[in-house]
């Protein structure tokens, strides 16, 4: 980060500050306040954060007004095409591509760890059947932090790098054992042959009396849209993540807490909402009336997989998903999918309204991604958890750059007060 300007910044009542201009490699610059409370005693107000920087970052970058999405640099259309999952949660965590035998060595290390201790299994017995898997993942997540505490010293990165790859393996594992408790089937054990993407399916829908063969054009796409899903820099959980984990808390907590804030409809809940909208909507003469809905003031409903904080432009995920339902649904031979021919019309017509170009409203990466998901047979309420699988890359990512800086402070927001001002207690008989 280099500093080439500053802002100077006045009260009117001969009070100043200076504020230096720090510029990152890419996207723009930003205005360093660290000193305006000390020399002018004022905030800045930015609910939502929508022009704030909390930290510096060199793992992911997004030029939203151009589309534009790269993990470490590489674009992701080139990571969608030439790489894997394994390969890009090395890239995310360790800033490079590996090497053949770093990536063994890596995939290796992941597999070692798919295990999850036989008493965290008890634990999925206290829930009713009907509970969301999310909610079961965040509550197990949580829960590794008893069983990994004494022997995780957050400063040691040997402790940090064992984490990374415990709760890389561990979390497709968890998910199963929540999808099959709703089920009431068996749990199935991770079969360390097999590839990442593929023992997520086949722990989901191995069962003990039968034959199993994963079906590899379903690996392959869930190994993609686990790609499409690593990382996305500050957004919500991950932010989440690095506010809990600046206290210092247990990695593990803090992972779960960015699992609880993944799972509103506004993140990354909306992949599981995109799909019961479209089961809603059910025909393309409906399409009208749900689209008034979404821009109807008074009505809450919302076009999710619509719109993006950052992106004014195509979300580069939601193409390269478009573009993969046609084959990955060609290739499975269910090409005549009627809620694909929903998604697709229900774009076409929004685009071309005025309400959704005048606020730069496009599908974002959960408008097709449940498709994909139900295709191979998913159901409706573990899309979020698929998300969390991939998305624990990039929390893990995050969390370590963060413990490693130096410079790490505890995140802690200000506000403005807008409260009663001091007053003085009244006795409950003279209220
Ligand atoms: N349908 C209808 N109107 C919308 C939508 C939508 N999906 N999204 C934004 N708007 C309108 C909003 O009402 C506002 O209108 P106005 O200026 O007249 O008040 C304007 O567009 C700006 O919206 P905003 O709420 O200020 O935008 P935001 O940056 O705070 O919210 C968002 C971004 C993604 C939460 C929002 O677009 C949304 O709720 N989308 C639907 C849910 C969704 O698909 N979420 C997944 C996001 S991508 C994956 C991820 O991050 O996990």
């Amino acid at each position: 980060m280099t500093e080439n300007k500053t802002f100077e910044l006045s009260n009117g009542r001969g009070g100043g500050s200076q504020l230096p201009v720090r510029s990152g490699t890419m996207g723009p610059a930003a205005i360093d306040i660290a000193g305006l409370h000390k020399d002018l005693e004022v905030f800045t107000y930015d609910p939502g954060f929508g022009a704030t920087a909390a930290t510096e970052s060199r793992i992911t970058y997004i030029d939203g007004d151009a589309g534009v999405l790269l993990y470490r640099g590489y674009p992701i259309e080139q990571l969608a095409q030439k790489s894997s999952f394994m390969e890009v949660a090395y890239l995310l965590l360790l800033g490079e591509l590996p090497s053949q035998k770093q990536l063994e060595e890596f995939s290796g290390n992941i597999r070692y760890h798919t295990m999850i201790n036989e008493s965290l299994l008890r634990f999925f017995n206290a829930f009713n059947h009907n509970a969301h898997p999310m909610a079961m993942v965040s509550g197990v997540v949580a829960s590794m932090a008893a069983f990994y505490h004494e022997t995780m010293d957050i400063h040691n990165p040997r402790h940090r790098e064992i984490f990374s790859h415990r709760i890389i393996a561990k979390i497709p594992t968890i998910a199963a054992a929540a999808h099959k408790h709703s089920l009431g089937q068996p749990f199935i054990y991770p079969l360390n042959k097999l590839g990442y993407a593929e023992n997520v399916l086949n722990m989901l829908f191995a069962v003990p009396c039968e034959e199993y063969q994963v079906d590899p054009i379903a690996a392959k796409a869930l190994d993609l849209l686990f790609v499409l899903h690593a990382d996305h820099e500050q957004n919500a959980s991950t932010s989440t993540v690095r506010l809990a984990g600046s206290t210092g808390a247990n990695p593990y907590a803090a992972i779960s807490a960015g699992v609880s804030a993944l799972w509103g409809p506004a993140h990354g809940g909306a992949n599981e909402a995109v799909l019961a909208m479209l089961e809603q909507i059910g025909t393309v003469e409906n399409i009208p009336q749900y689209l008034a809905m979404a821009k109807d003031k008074s009505s809450h409903f919302r076009l999710m997989g619509f719109g993006h904080r950052v992106y004014k432009n195509f979300d580069p995920r939601a193409t390269i998903i478009r573009e993969m339902c046609h084959k990955v649904l060609a290739q499975l031979g269910r090409s005549d999918n009627p809620l694909l021919e929903l998604a697709l019309r229900l774009e076409e017509i929004a685009l071309k309204d005025e309400y959704f170009i005048a606020r730069k409203l496009y599908p974002n990466v959960d408008f097709y991604s449940g498709v994909i998901y139900s295709a191979i047979g998913i159901p409706r309420s573990m899309f979020t958890v698929m998300f969390a699988i991939a998305r624990t890359v990039g929390w893990v990512a995050h969390w370590q750059e963060m413990i490693s800086d130096p410079a790490m402070r505890i995140g802690r927001p200000r506000q403005l007060y807008t409260g009663a001002t001091k007053r003085e207690y009244i006795q409950v008989d003279m209220r």
